[in-house]
């Protein structure tokens, strides 16, 4: 039986269709995406029209508190017997009912090497503005389990990225971008392989 994936989104959705794309090649071997919960209204909604994937949009607002979304996401996500949680471009953190329904199932990646330029309000082209002030010569993707702190689980899989000269936060994003599309489907496979010896 394929593994099933839940992928969580507030964005354009670009990772979660890589996602898509690499269980569907068998880059990401025996598991398929079979579902996807946005948090907002946003791209992701018409990537998962595209290729038929089960899609909601549960927006905090209309629920009662933040526990109670929570708990809504947790459900629909065994509803449909999710093995791991995938986390692409979610911006929210993740809280008890849906930590507590997948431990060590939840995956996250991050625009840059954590720990560093991680955290809260460390999302976006904030990244990168971030990286580009420090002077640092190097920055990268990052994927991480997830706890109840933004940023902060286990670290699994890194990859490196130049900083260049003259660079703009827009520029190093992008090249950033590219480094998510190979990296993330890689730690995914790779982190599968631990879940199934
Ligand atoms: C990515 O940069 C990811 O690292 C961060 O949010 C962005 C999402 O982009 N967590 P997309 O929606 O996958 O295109």
């Amino acid at each position: 039986m394929p593994l099933r994936l839940g992928v969580l989104c507030s964005g354009r959705g670009s990772n979660f269709e890589r996602i898509v794309q690499a269980c569907k090649s068998g880059e990401i071997p025996d598991a398929e995406v079979v579902c996807c919960v946005l948090d907002r209204p946003a791209g992701a909604q018409e990537i998962a029209k595209k290729y038929g994937i089960d899609c909601m949009t549960l927006e905090p607002k209309n629920f009662p508190d933040r526990l109670a979304w929570m708990r809504q996401i947790a459900d629909e996500l065994k509803k449909r017997k999710t093995g791991l949680v995938v986390l692409a471009g979610f911006l929210r953190k993740i809280e008890k009912p849906v930590l507590e329904a997948f431990p060590k199932k939840i995956l996250n990646i991050h625009p840059a090497l954590l720990p560093a330029f991680g955290g809260a309000g460390m999302y976006g082209i904030k990244v990168h503005e971030a990286v580009l002030a420090s002077k640092v010569q190097e920055s990268g993707v990052s994927i991480h389990l997830v706890d109840d702190e933004y940023d902060h689980g286990e670290t699994i899989y890194q990859e490196k990225v130049p900083v260049m000269d003259g660079d703009t936060p827009e520029a190093l994003q992008k090249r950033v971008l590219e480094a998510e599309h190979r990296a993330y489907p890689k730690a995914i496979a790779e982190y599968i392989r631990t879940l199934r010896p």
